[in-house]
């Protein structure tokens, strides 16, 4: 079988498709890469994958000359770690507008966001504690710890969450520590200690979160689907997941029950899992990775507390 590299450094095969559109190509790879009956293209993808890790474990962060008008240089780092890692960590310089933040995402591919009841007009979500208006009595707006979760797994296909981006304004006194990991990783992990694992997160009916009836919210119907999927958009992994304990109903399967068991073991041991406390003036941007936040202690003083901005984006990082 012949192969050829592309410009991320992932070695595809040649598949029987129009070779003139590097885009078409990736997805078709992609597709193979997640497919259990093709070994031979998830053997060549892994390597690839893991072969760029220790990068990540510096835990490099690229730093930004000035947020409004960035540079070239510093786009493709932060494209570049987001096509290895699924995630990259930058760092600013002086106060940040939630405007900036957004026009800097734009040059990032990210153009769509989420529409989200606390989103304010510009779609930028303000993380601080409080008990105010739609926020109150939801966990990201205490600080209590917010366990393993992708972003916006009970939203319905089409609403798929392919990137985040938090941008902390001002870190809590004490914790607010964030943990990351890249769901190809979770998926590496899975596949390599049971393929059936991966059958079962993949399963239509693997994970199925209740409606939501909160009248301080839109109402939601029930969100069934998997933990993993190939997004028909983009041929990438798509990642669907919530360790919350209560009001999830799994799949009534006993190698779904050893995935998620399993899976949990990965999120408290896996070597390459991120641990980062987001300092004033640094960032996340990513492909909706898997994150949790420890809880925090705030500085008493108003006006000091912990203030992370969110923006959702129903694009994935790329290059402009
Ligand atoms: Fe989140």
């Amino acid at each position: 079988m012949k192969l050829a590299k592309i410009q991320f450094g992932i070695v595809i095969k040649r598949l029987n498709m129009p070779q003139n559109n590097p885009e078409n190509t990736e997805k078709h790879w992609k597709t193979a890469v997640f497919d259990l009956a093709d070994n031979a293209a998830y053997q060549i993808w892994r390597t690839e994958k893991l072969a760029n890790y220790p990068a990540q474990r510096n835990e490099s962060i690229v730093t930004l000359a000035d947020m409004a008008n960035p540079q070239d240089r510093e786009i493709e780092q932060i494209v570049s770690n987001c096509q290895k890692f699924n995630m990259a960590i930058y760092q600013s310089q002086g106060p940040i507008l939630p405007d900036t933040l957004e026009k800097f995402c734009l040059a990032l591919g990210l153009k769509t966001m989420e529409t989200h009841r606390s989103a304010a007009k510009s779609g930028v979500v303000a993380i601080e504690q409080t008990t105010i208006g739609g926020k109150g009595g939801y966990i990201p707006y205490t600080n209590k710890p917010l366990s393993w979760h992708t972003d916006g797994y009970y939203n319905a296909p089409e609403d798929r969450i392919r990137a985040m981006v938090l941008h902390c304004v001002r870190d809590a006194s004490e914790g607010g520590v964030n943990e990351l990991l890249d769901p190809e990783i979770a998926y590496i992990r899975l596949r390599d200690e049971n393929p059936k694992y991966i059958a079962a997160l993949m399963c239509p009916k693997a994970m199925t979160i209740p409606a939501n009836e909160d009248p301080r919210s839109d109402y939601r119907p029930d969100s069934v689907g998997p933990v993993f999927e190939v997004d028909d958009q983009t041929g990438q992994l798509h990642m669907r997941y919530t360790a919350r304990g209560r009001n999830i109903i799994w799949r009534d399967d006993a190698v779904t029950d050893a995935a998620r068991a399993f899976l949990t073991h990965i999120l408290k041991n896996d070597p390459l899992i991120v641990r980062h406390k987001l300092q004033s003036g640094q960032g996340v941007i990513c492909n909706n990775v898997l994150h949790n936040r420890t809880g925090f202690i705030d500085a008493s003083d108003v006006g000091d507390t912990r203030l992370l901005y969110r923006i959702r984006y129903k694009e994935r990082v790329s290059p402009i």
